[in-house]
Order: C-alpha cells, then structure tokens, then sequence
C-alpha cells in the first residue's frame, strides 16, 4: 500500500514531504524517493528500504553537489512511499517516475491494468522506459498529452488508463501547481493559509493543516498555493465544501476511527484490490510467474500440505474449498504446531504452503523448513517482506495489506483468502483444469470482490451493531456452517473469543446431533452461515434444529434469498451473490464486526486483547 504526498506554497517543502511520508510508514513500504522543482529544473533522490535510506540518501546528493535536493529552499514537490507490485525492489522502480527528458514528474498508487499494452504504444512511438513499473507510463502518456497546459495533460492520460490508481504529476513549466487524478485510490487536499497538500491520506499533512477537501472517483484537481480547482474527467466543475478534521494525533493515525481494528475493518477493499488486481493481466488470465514454478514443477504436484496457525489456518481452509474444486488436486490441512511434531510424511511431488501474515510466527516456519528439508517445494503466503518466511522459503506469494497494527487479523485474513483464490485458480489454468470461459467468469467475480467487500461493510455494520446490543452480555456464542460455511465459523468464533472474551465454538453443522446440541438453550445465541453454497439446504435443516431448542439464530445469508432465510431466523444479514466459492470473503465481514461491536459495548481494548501481541518481524 503506497503513499502519496504532495506540496506547493511558500515554505521549503522537502522536510514537510519527508515528514508526511513518516506519517504513512504505516501502510508498509519498501522503497520511497522525491522530486523538487527549484530554478526551472526538477532534482529526484529515490532509495531502497525505509526514509532514513532516503534521508541519508539526500545527504548523499549534497556530497555530489546535487544542490537541489539536498540544499533546497524548493516550494513544490512531490515524495512517495512504494510498495512493490509491478518491478522489482529497486532504486529504480521507486518513485516520483518522469519522462525521458524529466519534464513530468508524477507518483502514483494502485495499480494501472493496461500498463503492458499503453508500453508497447509508448516504446513504437520512441519512448523510453527506466523502470520496470505501470506508473512510469503515465509520466510518458502527460508527456504524450502535453501542449502547455498540464491539467489538460493530466486528464488526457488519465482518458486511457484503467485500473485502481491516483497519482499526482508535477511539470517543470508549472512551478506552481500539482495536478492528482483518483480512480478507485484515496486522494485528500490539505488546504492551508497559502500552500495546499495532495496526499493518499489526511495523516500525511495533519501537523500542517485540519482543513480538508474530499476529491471523488473520477476526478481531476488542480492545486496552487491558494487555489484548488476540481474538475470531472470529462471537465466540468465541481463544487467541494471544505471540511475541518477534529482529529487528535491519535485519531489521526486511525484514519479518524476510533480504533486501529475498525480502520483495517474498511481497508479490506483496498488490501484485497491491492492483491490481486495487477496478478490479473488479462480478463481470463492469472500471472503468478512471481512464484518461479516452472510447467514441469506445476504438472508434477501430485499434493498439496497447507500449514498455518490461527486466522491464517482458516484462511488456507478456505483455500481448500478453491484448490480442490478448481485445479483438482488434494489438500491436506494442517495446524503448523502440530504437523512439526508428527513425523510428517511429504517429500519432492508435495507443494507446502506456509500462510503467515506476520513471515515469524515459530510453528509456521518450523513446519515450512521441516517440510523443505524432506524436499518438498515450499511456498508462503505472507504480507511482511524481508521476513524470516520469505527467506525460508522457495516461492513467496505477497499478500499486500499494508501494516496491521490491531492484533486480531482482519484485513491480512481477507487478503490471504484473495491470494489463495489467485493460487487455485493459476494451479486449474496452468494444469488445463478449467475452461478459459470459467476462468474469465471467475476473475470478473474476483475482480469485483473489493466493491462487494466495501458493500457488505456498509449494508450490515448498523444491523451487526443492533445484533451485537442484544446479545453483548450472553455467556456463550456458538457458530455453525458447513462446507465453506465451517472456515468462515471457526474465524468468527475465533475473532469473537480473542477480543470479547466471550466463550465460542465453532462446528461443522452435521456434527451437532454428536454432542454440541446439548449446549443449547434459550439464552445462547447460534451464528449460522447460510451463503450460496451445495449444501444451503442441509444448512437450513441445521438452523430448524437450533431453533427448535429455543435458541436465537442468527443467520448470515446471501441477497436474494431473504425469504429463505428470514423464515429460519431470528435475526439475519445479508452479502451481496458472487461465485459460492467467494462467499467466505464476504461472509467473514459481518462477523468481523459482530466481534468487534459485541467487545465495544464490553468496553474491550479491541487493537490489543489481553495475553495477546502481534507477532513483529524482527529485522
Ligand atoms: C487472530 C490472529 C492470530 C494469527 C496467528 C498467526 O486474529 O491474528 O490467530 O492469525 O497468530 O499469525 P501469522 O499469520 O502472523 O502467522
């Protein structure tokens, strides 16, 4: 997850833009730069790792009479924090990007999904390309566009590009003006007393300015030191009401939540947009070459071992679902801490795939080594790079998240699931398990998982508070599904009991005539998922049974069938239709927040529960 920020007005900017960047460290980064424009010329510094390698880097530049950037007393420009996606780690693939001539400096986050096609033209026209990144190409597209005025550059370029992105460019002609686009990607205007900001988030220029302008999806502003002038793709005007933040420092880091939870609650869009949209290339195409598995190691995997612990574990559950169905092979599931101490049997034809957020937690690593040891190929699933489990292991598939700071896994668990669809789906096509047509119908459906993600939050957040008052003070909650309703029970269950503190149980629905059912009574509240899947009806007939013993149903259903569902219980929510084997991802979210409200009205600390800390990477 990058980080934009941008300045112009009458105070040297350089430290203001390094500062604002710190406040967005917390996204997660691997590369960072800025550019300055000064006496008619524009200086960049870029460097690998975190902003003191920048800092020092622009230190560097005074050694090497860079004056510019080192030196400067500059008034507009523009710094960024980069995460991976397209490119490499490199000084290189850092941004700010320019043209060859280094006229338009621009910085974009997101993702731009035709960037291979807009590079082709671009070279054929004799552009020239220094960077492996899609951003590059919209430095050369403003380039292309460029006749005097940048703003009509800007949405020139803009006009052919597709994708989830903002960016915000700066031209050597215009010393005076930054000019952002938003598509899909936060973009906010700081507007201070004769300087404005453009930045991905508010935190960014806090310190500097509580005075906000919204821009929208589709929009295109120009900024000055004292003027802000919003305008639509196609350019009309737009009014903006100016808003004041009433943040404190704190709030300010929760993006105005009142917790860190809540925030990665609505930040799942994003993270899952951000992993998978550019794995992507093509509307029935998944690339996941970053993996390094040759045809010859694909075709040969006569098994697939998940290991993982806790919220991850459930997440390659859910993955099961997706590898079996789609590419036909078998999974076996695992909780690492167990499967290090049983003698495994697993060698050179098993693919192993640790699931670990954090890239640290002990077991998980213990199981991938044990298992690479007896030759099998590992691959983890992990959101930390330079972590220990990305040099453990042979293949790492990144989950881009962005830094969870709350302790109980939200965003990171939706994005290990999006990661997992890719990887079962990339299996299906590489081994010819799938028609083509099948796998364009289900990266339509993945593509349009985060809006979907972004509805299920909205639709059901003032529901699952409503829920959550009447059940806070009960002593027990109970979660039941089936099939690919069980993983998404056992993560509600765990999310409830880690944060509320609340006793939960998570079963396979079947099961419950085997025992459970005599913890039944009036006073227990029964979470059912009920989504879109091959066992809705068996489902149904499980929530009868509950219901029947006086206990309260509350049950997670899939729009469309609220009749259904309504009919069988007391209380119920709905998630928009996708693929039933997507149903998982939205269907975590109510329970998500059910935890979470059901642990406010406690008056929990929700970010961290008691006898509970983040694994942290330890460099
Ligand atoms: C639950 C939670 C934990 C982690 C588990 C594994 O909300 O956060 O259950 O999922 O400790 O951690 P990672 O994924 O870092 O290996």
């Amino acid at each position: 997850m990058c980080g934009i920020v941008g300045y112009v007005g009458g105070r040297p900017c350089r430290d203001l833009l390094i500062a604002g960047l710190e406040k967005l460290e917390y996204r997660g980064y691997d590369s960072a730069g800025l550019s300055l424009l000064e006496d008619g010329r524009i200086d960049s510094v870029r460097a690998v790792g975190n902003l003191s390698n920048l800092r020092a880097a622009v230190a560097e530049r005074r050694d090497e009479g860079a004056v510019a950037v080192a030196e400067t007393d500059a008034t507009i420009g523009l710094a960024h924090t980069r995460w991976a996606t397209h490119g490499r780690v490199t000084e290189e693939n850092a941004h700010p990007h320019s043209d060859e001539e280094g006229d338009v400096h621009i910085v974009l986050n997101g993702i731009v999904e035709n960037h291979s096609e807009l590079r082709r033209e671009l070279i054929a026209e004799g552009h020239e390309f220094s960077s492996e990144t899609d951003a590059e190409i919209v430095a050369h597209l403003i380039e292309r566009h460029y006749e005097g005025e940048l703003t009509d550059a800007v949405r020139a370029a803009y006009a052919e590009l597709r994708g989830h992105y903002a960016f915000v460019a700066m031209h050597v002609e215009h010393p005076g003006t930054l000019v952002g686009a938003r598509h899909e990607c936060p973009l906010v205007i700081g507007v201070g007393d004769g300087e404005t900001f453009l930045a991905s988030a508010i935190p960014a220029f806090l310190r500097e300015t509580r005075t906000v302008m919204q821009i929208e999806n589709g929009e295109i502003v120009t900024i000055g030191p004292d003027s802000v002038d919003v305008t639509t793709a196609a350019g009309e005007h737009r009014d903006r009401d100016i808003e004041e933040v009433t943040w404190d420092e704190d709030e300010a880091e929760r993006g105005g939540y009142p917790t860190f939870m809540m925030k990665e609650i609505h930040e799942q869009p994003d993270a899952v947009a951000e992993t998978i949209t550019d794995r992507l290339p093509e509307v029935d195409e998944v690339d996941l070459s970053e993996l390094e598995l040759s045809a010859e190691q694909v075709a040969g995997i006569r098994r697939i071992v998940i290991v993982a612990c806790g919220t991850s574990y459930h997440a390659g559950l859910v993955g099961r679902y997706a590898i079996e169905t789609w590419a036909r092979i078998p999974v076996e599931m695992d909780v690492a801490s167990e499967y290090r101490y049983r003698d495994p049997v697993v060698g050179s034809d098993d693919l192993v795939i640790g699931i670990t957020q954090s890239g640290e937690t002990a077991d998980t690593l213990a199981a991938m080594r044990l298992a690479r040891e007896r030759g099998a190929h590992v691959l983890a699933i992990t959101n930390v790079m330079g972590s220990q489990a990305t040099r453990d292991a042979d293949s790492v598939l990144f989950t881009r998240a962005g830094l969870e700071i709350g302790v109980a896994a939200t965003k990171t668990f939706t994005s290990q699931v999006a990661a997992i669809y890719l990887l079962g789906l990339w299996l299906a096509q590489s081994r010819g398990h799938i028609a083509r047509d099948r796998v364009a119908e289900l990266i339509a459906e993945l593509k349009a998982l985060p809006r979907k993600i972004g509805e299920t939050i909205e639709a059901t957040d003032q529901h699952v508070r409503a829920i959550a008052r009447s059940h806070y003070d009960g002593r027990f909650f109970l979660y039941l599904g089936r099939h690919i309703g069980l993983p998404v029970c056992l993560e509600g269950a765990l999310k409830m009991k880690e944060i509320s503190y609340i006793p939960s149980d998570a079963y396979a629905a079947g099961e419950m005539k085997h025992g459970p059912i005599a913890l039944l009574d009036e006073t227990t509240p029964v979470v059912c998922v009920a989504t879109e899947s091959p066992v809705l009806e068996k489902v149904l007939s499980n929530m009868a049974e509950v219901r029947a013993r006086g206990a309260d149903v509350i049950a997670i259903g899939t729009q469309g069938s609220e009749l259904e569902i309504g009919d069988s219980a007391d209380q119920a929510l709905f998630v928009p239709e996708t693929d039933w084997i997507l149903q998982p991802i939205l269907a975590v979210i109510p329970l998500q927040l059910l935890a979470y409200y059901t642990a406010r009205l406690l008056e929990l600390n929700v970010d961290q529960p008691r006898n509970l800390a983040k694994t942290v990477t330890v460099e």
